[in-house]
């Protein structure tokens, strides 16, 4: 990426070293244009976390999701295996899912009733015995590319041949080595929220810590930030580990229980907060360039909701995240004032809890996929 080609607003181009350049022109939070491109050029060719593999776990089990303007569905076989499909009948295209359930041996379409295997086979199709040139075996639902990283699922639509495993190496492990059962991790809540405001602001959010002491004041009370430290940093994702404080009354804590985060291109988010085994895993998807719905799953060993849990989805939900939420949508309007264009990524020489570089390196990596 060379400097003379990166967009530039009204404090110039874009810089690829963080510490002399302004933030991303405002235009690429409401750009309608920009927004087709971001779902063509990330959506439909990244790996997007999609669940964990306990919302659906028996044979026959399926649960219908979305990566940004697609609708796909998981199923497992009843060999057990979990597929992927684009929820979209090869007939005329009605969709076929709704919501999660189970489907004990087919999948129905409600229009015309042509019924596909679990394995997305089309099995039967009616009247069509006499149809000339109709070959079953050519209308297969289409395949979604899936992966399963420890129990987290992550598809991808453009079913290329990249491997899970080499786009994000080594993010099984950093989960299997700090939390002690993750294998036997489990759903114990989902959670929706609506935002209005552009998905890559609650990612950029996200992607820095500078606001937590002013903008979170119960969670300072648990997060030490001068212990953060990037536990690994590759391509397409960031691992950050810190150490808590002793916590507040309903969440008292061991000083120095870990305080775990993620970031993973293009956009998860996870967090897995001291007093009890847990990751919450959190996506943000796009509704349009204004809006973006962001869900949240809470996993915990089996699933179980433990008192330590509560007050974690206390903490998450009726605390930070709710202050996440107004600061993102108070972030998406000004960023459709006349009166701002770019800012300063606050980032310096120093390794620092406050550095805002992972914010750049997520604004570049944007800029890179779309060609910018
Ligand atoms: S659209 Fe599905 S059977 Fe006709
Ligand atoms: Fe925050």
């Amino acid at each position: 990426m060379k400097n003379s080609e990166l967009p530039a607003g009204e404090r110039g181009a874009f810089n690829v070293d963080a510490r002399l350049s302004p933030t991303l022109p405002s235009r690429y939070y409401h750009d309608a244009q920009i927004h087709r491109q971001e779902l063509h050029n990330i959506f439909h060719k990244s790996w997007c976390y999609v669940g964990h593999a306990s919302q659906v776990p028996n044979p026959g089990d399926y649960r219908v999701e979305r990566i940004a303007d697609q609708c796909i569905f998981l199923v497992r076989d009843q060999n057990s295996i979990l597929n992927a499909f684009f929820n979209v009948c090869q007939h005329r295209g009605h969709e076929l899912l709704s919501g999660s359930g189970t489907r004990r041996k087919s999948i129905v379409c409600p229009y015309h009733a042509w019924s596909y295997g679990l394995d997305g086979k089309l099995i039967q199709a009616p009247h069509t015995d006499r149809l000339k040139n109709f070959d079953t075996a050519e209308f297969a639902l289409k395949p979604v590319a899936l992966a399963n990283c420890g129990g987290l699922l992550f598809a991808r639509l453009d079913n290329s041949a990249t491997d899970f495993a080499t786009d994000y190496p080594g993010l099984a492990q950093t989960f299997s080595d700090h939390l002690a059962d993750f294998d036997r991790f489990g759903t114990a809540l989902q959670l929706d929220f609506d935002i209005a405001a552009n998905w890559k602001i609650v990612v950029d959010n996200f992607s820095e810590g500078y606001h937590i002491p002013v903008a979170h004041k119960k969670l300072s009370r648990v997060l030490d930030n001068g212990t953060g430290k990037c536990g690994r940093l590759e391509q397409n994702y960031a691992f950050f580990e810190s150490r808590s404080k002793a916590g507040f009354p309903g969440l008292e804590l061991e000083p120095g229980s870990a305080y775990l985060s993620w970031t993973l291109w293009p956009n998860t988010c996870m967090l897995s907060l001291p007093g009890c085994q847990n990751l919450i895993v959190i996506r943000m998807a796009p509704y349009g360039p204004d809006r973006c719905r962001e869900h949240v799953d809470l996993l915990s060993v089996n699933g179980e909701i433990s008192p330590e849990l509560e007050a974690i989805r206390d903490l998450f939900v009726d605390e930070f995240n709710a202050e996440d939420i107004a600061i993102v949508e108070s972030v998406h309007r000004g960023l459709r004032s006349m009166g701002y264009d770019q800012g300063r990524y606050v980032a310096d020489d120093g390794d620092n809890w406050y550095s805002e570089s992972g914010l750049h390196r997520f604004h570049q990596q944007i800029l890179s996929a779309l060609g910018h």
